[in-house]
């Protein structure tokens, strides 16, 4: 494996998945991780990575200079560089000019990092400080026209650097760079691959585990589905899912749900229906944190009352993923505040006395898809795009009736079959519809009609920390508009959403 050490880089997560790509195991860690957990990881190498501050600021993040006689291979980037220069006696100053965006490198020669590429290519610069003097040992292998040691190296004791980041694709011969850091020098096999990780985790499931029982909020979203089958895998009927209906799905969504894994997959599934509990509790209800505390208590209140049934129950596994993991113990700190509150079963676990198991929190989303893959989950399901706890609820911009769930329902379907018929739906991080139950005057054949109206919306996002309102072609918006307003009746009037988040935010509500 990979120690890849968190100096507080924005793309720190792309160094672990161009790690993970090349099929070797890696792990974040923060700087303060001790010599001897290191040990206990023994890792094939470490890579530092970038990060905001200055190696000469007050504070600034650093790790044990220990590591350097661990004998384990070191590639510092950019801040991860100039720390390993300064530890080990060299000299980091402010450079004369930021340099920031592409750069021209010249490479002195093509070994060690640079094996198997041309002497000049581009990389991505984004640094204020450079380096003015070498630790003992070390050389310049690589330039730029503004920074000199753009590359170093100490190739007896596998200490390199490089003050560009490989790991972005604006630096075309990164991958390269990075994968000869792991297979040339640190000398790592490819062992990295859902297959192995299967294996892996299905016999740690059952250690942990052994005969007790497990339970599992199934919500159809990718995350706890792979979760599902990984445990079922491992454990057979000791896992109980539990599915809460909560009368706020899309269109076919819970019998969807119901079919895959009780009838195909045959796991242990409690259906709970629960309609009638959320509408009732939400009758009336306009204000939009209102709406999701009812839907995040009473849906504890259903997971809860069904999961005392359930005798010999120790465990609760959750779908959570690394992202979640890295940015919660994040040192520099992730985005905390809470915009809007999220529901999920975060106060079950203390409450039933249950041990979390969480078998997805080493991996990023395109590994848990491919895992889906493997563990047979349906393409349709793999690619879904995220749907918030709190469902069409949110959706609909008043109070929640059935007649309105019913409109909203009728429309998104026609809103899907459109953008996966011109083969956008994966390309899209979500797309859907949100029902304004404003009236508005339209003209139906000669008939005046005073109907509700309904908003599109479509986005794409990494990671729906950010998102760009998509340009969805105009042929395409005005068919779906067509559509609907046809065939749905109830709406007369269709309008496209075109703020992006920040300042607006992905749902409405
Ligand atoms: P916003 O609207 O805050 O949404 O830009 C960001 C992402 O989170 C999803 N979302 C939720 N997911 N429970 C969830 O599981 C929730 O309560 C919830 N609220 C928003 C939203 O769909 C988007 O992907």
């Amino acid at each position: 494996m990979i120690l890849i050490i968190d100096f507080g880089s924005q793309y720190n997560q792309l160094i672990a998945r161009r790690v993970r790509e090349a099929h070797v195991y890696c792990q974040i860690d923060a700087p303060w991780i001790s010599l001897g957990q290191i040990r206990a990881l023994s890792p094939e190498g470490i890579i530092l990575s970038g990060g905001p501050a200055s190696i000469y600021e007050k504070g600034s993040p650093s790790i044990d200079p220990g590591i350097f006689d661990l004998r384990i291979p070191v590639l510092g980037i950019c801040y991860g560089m100039q720390y390993m220069v300064d530890a080990l006696g060299g000299e980091v100053t402010k450079a004369e000019k930021r340099e920031y965006g592409f750069a021209e490198l010249h490479m002195k020669d093509a070994a060690g990092l640079f094996e198997g590429i041309e002497e000049q290519t581009r990389c991505w610069m984004s640094h204020g400080d450079t380096i003015r003097r070498l630790p003992k040992g070390f050389r310049i292998t690589a330039s730029t026209p503004n920074t000199r040691v753009a590359a170093t190296e100490n190739a007896s004791k596998g200490f390199y650097g490089v003050q560009f980041h490989p790991e972005v694709v604006h630096t075309p011969k990164g991958k390269k760079m990075l994968r000869n850091f792991l297979f040339r020098v640190c000398g790592c096999s490819r062992s990295w691959t859902m297959k192995s990780f299967i294996k892996e985790s299905v016999q740690e499931i059952r250690s942990v585990v052994g005969d007790k029982k497990v339970i599992l909020g199934l919500s159809g979203g990718v995350d706890s589905s792979v979760t599902a089958l990984l445990l079922h895998q491992a454990i057979g009927k000791q896992l109980t899912c539990i599915f809460v209906d909560n009368g706020l799905l899309r269109e076919g969504e819970a019998e969807q749900v119901k079919g895959l894994f009780r009838k195909h997959f045959k796991v242990n599934l409690r259906f709970i229906s629960a309609r009638r509990r959320f509408l009732n509790r939400l009758k009336g209800i306009v204000d939009p944190e209102k709406k999701r505390k009812i839907i995040g208590r009473t849906f504890i209140e259903a997971f809860e009352g069904e999961a005392r049934n359930l005798r010999g129950v120790k465990f609760l596994a959750q779908g959570t993923l690394y992202p979640d993991i890295i940015e919660s113990r994040s040192a520099f700190g992730g985005p905390s505040a809470v915009i809007k509150s999220h529901h999920n079963v975060g106060g079950l676990p203390r409450k039933m006395k249950l041990t979390l198991i969480e078998p997805l929190k080493h991996l990023f989303k395109d590994e848990v898809r491919v895992l889906g893959k493997e563990l047979g989950l349906p393409e349709d399901l793999i690619w879904r795009q995220p749907f918030p706890g709190p469902g069409l609820a949110i959706r609909i911009i008043a109070d929640i009736t059935q007649a309105r769930l019913s409109i909203l329902r009728n429309v998104d379907r026609i809103l899907l079959e459109e953008i996966t018929n011109r083969g956008l739906y994966k390309r899209l991080w979500q797309s859907f519809a949100v029902l304004l139950p404003l009236k508005s005057v339209g003209i139906m054949g000669d008939q005046r009609t005073y109907e509700h109206i309904v908003a599109i919306r479509a986005v794409t996002s990494t990671d729906a920390m950010t998102a760009d309102w998509a340009k969805l072609p105009h042929a395409l918006l005005g068919r779906i508009s067509n559509r609907i307003i046809n065939e749905v009746r109830g709406v007369n009037r269709v309008v496209y959403d075109i703020s992006s988040k920040p300042p607006s935010t992905i749902e409405w509500e």
